[in-house]
């Protein structure tokens, strides 16, 4: 994110995170850091710059502590590329060792996505006024050449009475043209449908070629390849104006924008700004065991790692992207494996280690209301849309914290998400009863005895709050 077109200095995102997330300071720093990192990289004059290499981020952290938060948090934050993989997808049947590339695929994307939409803006109005004239030609066409028939139209005279002026067809068309078009770009006719023609990519119908000799990229090449070499499509349609609107705003404004300019900075974005979050990275580090099964592939995986986050080319249906100047940032909950049971080359790629918090009774609290998305918040807007008020007491709020950490404690530590599930518990009758028996304008206030009521039985029994808490 920018502020007044300038990237955001290392306090602020925290500030920004902080908002989103509580606690997990020093992952949050981190995290900063690298951000900037990237934006002080490109600043650099001198050769050194591409000697800068990331220093790639490995969060260790229970689970439901906050970890998919951050990257969550980080890609709406950053105006750059961002994509975010789960690492266990890739030990899935069927894997083949190119599909690490994927991730690389997707980043390049989200790259061009955000390079495109920088351009669309600014042939906004350049669009917008193409658009405006196909609609006013789709209710209105207009008519060419001059014609001699008169007919009669009206005219005010300068003294505010009518008379008669005898008009072209031509200037009558005219006239009428520019009243439809106020109409248009007043959205009076939003509703009005119109016809418009609108290209379909022509199919290649090629989804099978290969059978998995083929790997992904060469497969999305030929497909477009062949899609290119059918003819495009030109399909009739009645929409809405409305609808038109944004369909032609879709094709007028890719007519004004160089795909090739979107290309080239689109990759130059990916390599310098992009960034990858490797979720879930403990799922393939295995115990280095020599059995078959599963640990060969996660090794595996893990060697096919290696390459993307050292630093390769990658081909993509848009170009060759190099991946040595992405950065990466991995997280995963380390219960089982620990981050020394990854190659050794692996951990070396990420130099820095941040360990997230344990969740306390204190952050719950916080949990519940700080946020902007918290969970109360969520849960009053959902009454709200059925005009229903709902309120949390302190007290209540304290108590369902509580219950949460004591039940983390008990049954099994799943961190904030525990609060999800006694929420759910705790509003599951009213949001039952909205709006057949707590009609509209009502106000419903939860106090510590209501939950207590309702969640007391559930946390003291051990074997139900396994199931429903
Ligand atoms: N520190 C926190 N502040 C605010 N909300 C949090 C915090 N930690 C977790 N949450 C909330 O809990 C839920 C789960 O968190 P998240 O997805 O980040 O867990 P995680 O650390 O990635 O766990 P896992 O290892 O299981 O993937 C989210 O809805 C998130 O909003
Ligand atoms: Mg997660």
């Amino acid at each position: 994110m920018e502020i007044e077109g300038r990237t955001l200095t290392p306090r602020e995102i925290v500030k920004e995170l902080d908002k989103y997330i509580i606690g997990q300071n020093d992952a949050k720093k981190n995290v900063a850091i690298a951000l900037r990192n990237r934006w002080r990289r490109m600043n650099v004059k001198s050769d050194i710059q591409n000697e800068i290499i990331p220093n790639n981020i490995l969060m260790i952290g229970a689970t439901g502590v906050g970890k998919t938060e951050i990257a969550r948090r980080i890609a709406k934050i950053s105006d750059a590329p961002f994509t975010k993989v789960e690492a266990s997808k890739f030990t899935e049947v069927g894997y083949v060792g190119r599909d690490v590339e994927s991730m690389v695929r997707d980043l390049m994307e989200q790259s061009i996505n955000l390079v495109k939409t920088k351009k669309k803006e600014t042939v906004k109005e350049k669009a917008e006024q193409m658009v405006e004239e196909i609609i006013l030609d789709a209710l209105i066409p207009p008519i060419k050449g001059n014609a001699t028939v008169f007919k009669p139209g009206i005219e005010n005279n300068t003294d505010g009475t009518e008379i008669e002026k005898q008009l072209t067809d031509v200037e009558l068309n005219e006239k009428t043209r520019e009243r439809f078009r106020e109409k248009i770009r007043n959205k009076e006719l939003d509703d009005r449908k119109i016809e418009v023609s609108v290209k379909t990519p022509g199919n290649s119908g090629v989804g099978m070629i290969g059978g998995g000799m083929i790997d992904e990229a060469s497969m999305i090449n030929l497909q477009e390849m062949i899609g290119n070499m059918m003819p495009k499509k030109t399909k009739k349609r009645k929409v809405t104006i409305e609808e038109a609107r944004k369909i032609l705003m879709e094709e007028e404004s890719a007519k004004l924008i160089d795909m090739d300019e979107v290309k080239e900075e689109a990759i130059s974005k990916a390599e310098n700004s992009g960034i990858i979050f490797i979720d879930e990275i403990d799922k393939i580090a295995g115990k280095g065991s020599k059995g078959s099964g599963p640990d060969v592939s996660r090794e595996g995986v893990q060697r096919d790692l290696l390459p993307i986050v050292e630093g390769s080319a990658v081909s993509t249906k848009y170009g060759v992207v190099k991946t040595d100047h992405i950065l990466f940032i991995a997280a995963g909950a380390f219960h089982v494996a620990k981050p020394s049971d990854l190659i050794p080359e692996l951990q070396g790629r990420f130099p820095i280690r941040v360990e997230l918090d344990n969740l306390t009774k204190a952050d719950f609290i916080r949990i519940l209301k700080e946020p902007k998305n918290a969970l109360t918040k969520q849960y009053q807007a959902l009454f709200e849309s059925e005009e229903v008020e709902i309120e949390f007491t302190d007290e209540s709020i304290e108590d369902i914290a509580e219950k949460a950490f004591h039940i983390n404690e008990e049954v099994e530590n799943i961190g904030a998400r525990r609060l999800h599930t006694v929420l759910s518990s705790l509003l599951n009758d009213l949001l039952y009863d909205v709006p057949d028996v707590i009609g509209a304008n009502a106000k419903i206030v939860i106090t510590k005895e209501m939950v207590d009521e309702k969640l007391s039985s559930l946390v003291q029994n051990r074997d139900l709050s396994q199931y429903i808490l």
